[in-house]
């Protein structure tokens, strides 16, 4: 897949409340290549859009530390001018509220028009506008012509979504992140959608960040995907070793909510507990240990880094081997899984 389009070093994105910088992501390390997609999963809260923002330079307020390099170009603290340069143009993004994204006051063929505009001003009026109608037509708009003057408010959810694809893919990006692009969406246009992004993901070559809660269409889509506890990947690994040899008790426990997985599912239980808030977030020891009180947490290390358990696989906990999920159906307090 060749040299990586992202690379993430370290990556601190800290927001202040009252007088105190919190860290909603919290040293983040990761890669993305050209052709690759990599999903990244986690509860609500665990910090998934804060790096998204922060790879976008979207975040106003936040306090941005590390690196991020973008086709090796350090770009996590560069000027607003030089990012908008890069944003829409060679990084494209898709937010989960395709509402907030479009103006409701533009025709849809304009706001795409625009975005082409600002980046290729050579281009003539004409070839922009079959340009739009042809990107309308490939995001499965089905009258294009006729959508290309309408205003946000005539389409549907899904219709809408649509179009900011349209928008996001309009200049041929090299990196796209989509952050839960269809958690807003009914079931059926759900599924349509990402049938979309997946044919998109074959004919774009970029490198895309997926950003979703629902396993199964990591299963389907994803080549790697790294799973966010509390502001920290504490699982990355391709997708086929995740589903087949989870390690981390967290990414265990989230795959036993996927029905059909491939885990045994009677062994397995979901974690009940909710990530903390970031001024409750513990930052001293194990962040996942609060959730497992069952366990001894003097059993468990400190500080877990990410290491490296297989090529390619990053764990951030030292003792999965030891680690069990309370067998309750069967009375047994101290079923291990592995
Ligand atoms: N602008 C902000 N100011 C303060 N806290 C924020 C801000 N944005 C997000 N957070 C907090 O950061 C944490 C991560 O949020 P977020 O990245 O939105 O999570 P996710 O996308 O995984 O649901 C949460 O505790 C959230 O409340
Ligand atoms: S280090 Fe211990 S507390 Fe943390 S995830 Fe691993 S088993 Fe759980
Ligand atoms: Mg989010």
């Amino acid at each position: 897949m060749g040299n990586p389009i992202l690379e993430i070093e370290n990556l601190r994105t800290s927001f202040r409340i009252k007088d105190n910088y919190y860290a909603a992501v919290d040293d983040v390390s990761l890669t993305v290549k050209k052709n690759e997609l990599l999903a990244i999963v986690g509860e609500s809260g665990c910090g998934k859009s804060a790096l998204a923002f922060s790879i976008m330079g979207l975040h106003s307020k936040a306090n941005v530390e590390g690196n991020i390099y973008f086709k090796g170009r350090d770009i996590a603290n560069i000027s607003p001018a030089k990012l908008n340069e890069l944003r829409g143009k060679e990084m494209g993004m898709i937010f989960q509220d395709s509402l907030s994204a479009l103006n409701p006051l533009m025709i849809i063929g304009d706001q795409i028009d625009e975005i082409i505009y600002i980046h290729n001003n050579k281009l003539a009026k004409k070839d922009r506008k079959e340009k739009v109608i042809d990107l309308l037509d490939k995001v499965g708009i089905l009258h294009p012509a006729f959508t290309y003057n309408q205003f946000p408010h005539e389409l549907s959810g899904g219709m809408r979504q649509r179009v900011v694809i349209a928008m996001a893919i309009a200049n041929e990006p090299e990196l796209l992140i989509a952050d839960e692009p269809t958690t807003a969406l009914d079931v059926t246009i759900q599924s349509q959608i990402l049938d979309l992004l997946k044919k998109l993901k074959e004919d774009i070559h970029a490198g895309i960040i997926l950003i979703t809660h629902d396993l199964g269409v990591v299963a389907e889509m994803a080549d790697r995907v790294a799973v966010m506890y509390a502001g920290q990947i504490v699982e990355i690994a391709d997708v086929y070793t995740l589903f087949e040899n989870p390690l981390h008790p967290y990414t265990r426990s989230l795959l036993n909510s996927v029905p059909n997985s491939n885990v045994v599912q009677s062994e397995l239980h979901v974690i009940e507990g909710i990530v903390p808030s970031l001024q409750n977030l513990p930052r001293e020891g194990c962040r996942f240990s609060p959730r497992i009180p069952w366990v001894d947490s003097s059993a468990h290390e400190k500080n877990p880094e990410l290491h490296e358990v297989n090529p390619g696989h990053f764990v951030r906990c030292t003792c999965y081997r030891n680690f069990y999920f309370p067998e309750k159906s069967k009375g047994d307090q101290h079923h291990v899984v592995s």
